[in-house]
């Protein structure tokens, strides 16, 4: 054992190019199952307690994404190779010298904690230097190999540098290690960048610690996928086709139902309780949670929200929202941030809900929008009802009492207050507070012209007829 058993930090190398991605955004934050790859990565560092993380990055998109984590960054300007990068993070590991540093690379999303936790303890079983994981694929070309001398490593040899019989070699350098990070800080000081591609490789850290005598281990994980990752968009759909595949599995083996796999995207965070029943063509991403017997979908898209027991969620959209028990939500609901509505609420087609509360038992049926709001409990909403919550300038917030019943085509005028057990009469424009248990109505009097459409009707007639002629 070494001393070093609890001092830990991480590396993630994300300053790659990803030319061929053709991204409007670095290849690092392209998605898997609606999740950016480098926050698989820095989520997997996290949850094998890796301590704290530096990303090497190139471009400003991830040295914000990497931050917006909280992560330390570093950023890479000439990409000169591996070993050059983790350079970059020189001072941040010098601060942090005496224990162990995890290096990941942030294209490769199914690095999981697991396999990551097992080569530390490996790693510090054996008291080793640096332990790489490996994995053994089934076309290693492109991979640097890894040479073994018994259980230990002898070596790690490029693609381009492998002779044919070490091509033959199945068991590759997955870019991920544990290295003593005082021995890591010492040899990448000697790493020079005199090879075929001018670069400063990692991999020779790894050369230089041999050559010196030092313990060098390789931890095989289980499977292959620790090392794959994306260069191209075919290859960014493979990880989501393997994504989608293996989120199903886990969800169906945990008691969660589905009809079909088609169109079924589930972020690696999101938490389904057994006995919820997800329908075709649904993407839950985030930290959604489904509470059991809920039934999702199809085409429904859940980010960041939690849909509650027995809820139905039929054809419809949540974003950072929150849904209570027994609720009736669609077809073709929005509910956009901090929409916040309470059990048993129905809420039907094309009604919209932002930043407000609904009590419960509301219902609030079709065509409507409710912005800024607290509405109460058991009121009945006409169909076409808005809240007028911007006057172009501010937003202004609405409260709708308990038990209230707002009439069809009703314009609440923020800020406005209506009492519990208050009225609006269809088609009230309501600009000033209404009472408990008040009716607003705001119309003019209808007026009844007798034989006026008649008149009007027999001259359309005409005319129809002529051009028919
Ligand atoms: C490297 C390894 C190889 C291993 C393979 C696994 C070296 C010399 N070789 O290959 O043994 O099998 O990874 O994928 O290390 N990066 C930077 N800055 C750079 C260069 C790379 O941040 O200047 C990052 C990339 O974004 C990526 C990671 O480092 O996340 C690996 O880079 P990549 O070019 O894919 O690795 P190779 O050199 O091909
Ligand atoms: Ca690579």
């Amino acid at each position: 054992m070494n001393e070093s058993n609890n001092l830990k930090n991480a590396v993630i190398l994300a300053a790659g190019q990803g030319k061929r991605m053709r991204a409007a955004t670095s290849k690092v934050l392209c998605e898997v199952a609606g999740k950016p790859m480098l926050n698989w990565v820095i989520d997997a560092a996290r949850k094998a307690e890796a301590g704290e993380i530096c990303v090497i990055a190139s471009e400003t998109d991830v040295m914000e994404a990497a931050a917006k984590a909280g992560c330390m960054t570093r950023q890479q300007t000439e990409r000169l190779g591996t070993g050059h990068a983790v350079r970059m993070a020189e001072d941040f590991l010098e601060a942090r010298c005496g224990g162990d540093t995890l290096i990941l690379c942030g294209d490769n999303p199914f690095m999981d904690s697991e396999t990551i936790g097992k080569a530390y303890g490996l790693h510090t079983r054996q008291g080793n230097a640096v332990t790489v994981i490996t994995a053994e694929i089934a076309d290693p070309a492109r991979y640097g190999r890894i040479i073994r001398s018994g259980d230990a490593l002898a070596g790690i040899v490029e693609d381009a540098d492998c002779s044919e019989e070490q091509k033959k070699i199945r068991e590759i350098n997955s870019g991920a290690f544990w290295f003593r990070t005082e021995d890591l800080l010492a040899a990448l000081k000697k790493i020079r960048n005199d090879n075929a591609q001018g670069e400063y490789y990692l991999t020779d850290a790894v050369a230089i610690l041999l050559e010196e005598n030092r313990k060098a281990g390789a931890y095989k994980a289980d499977t292959e996928d620790v090392v794959l990752g994306a260069n191209d968009p075919a290859g960014l759909l493979l990880l989501n086709e393997i994504a989608a595949k293996r989120a199903v599995d886990r969800h169906l083996a945990n008691g969660v139902q589905f009809r079909l796999r088609d169109g079924v995207v589930i972020g690696p965070d999101v938490i389904i309780e057994p006995g919820a029943v997800i329908l075709p063509g649904c993407t839950l991403t985030g930290k959604t949670v489904i509470r059991t017997g809920a039934v999702i979908g199809p085409n429904s898209m859940v980010t960041d929200s939690e849909i509650g027991e027995g809820t139905v969620f039929e054809s419809s959209k949540a974003t950072d929202a929150f849904v209570g028990k027994d609720v009736r939500i669609g077809p073709y609901v929005q509910l956009r941030p901090d929409a916040r509505i309470g059990d048993k609420v129905k809420i039907g087609d094309f009604v919209e809900i932002k930043n407000s509360s609904i009590g419960e038992g509301t219902s609030v049926a079709h065509l409507t929008y409710i912005g800024d709001a607290d509405v109460g409990k058991y009121c009945n909403f006409g169909c076409g009802v808005v809240f007028v919550n911007y006057d172009g300038e501010v937003k202004n917030r609405t409260r709708v009492g308990d038990y209230c019943f707002v009439g069809c085509n009703t314009n609440l005028i923020a800020p406005v207050t209506l009492g519990d057990g208050a009225y609006t009469a269809a088609g009230a424009t309501v600009t000033k507070d209404v009472p408990a248990g008040a009716l607003a109505i705001s119309r003019e009097a209808l007026v009844i012209k007798d034989g006026w459409a008649a008149k009007k009707l027999k001259k359309y007639i005409e005319k129809k007829q002529k051009l028919s002629q």
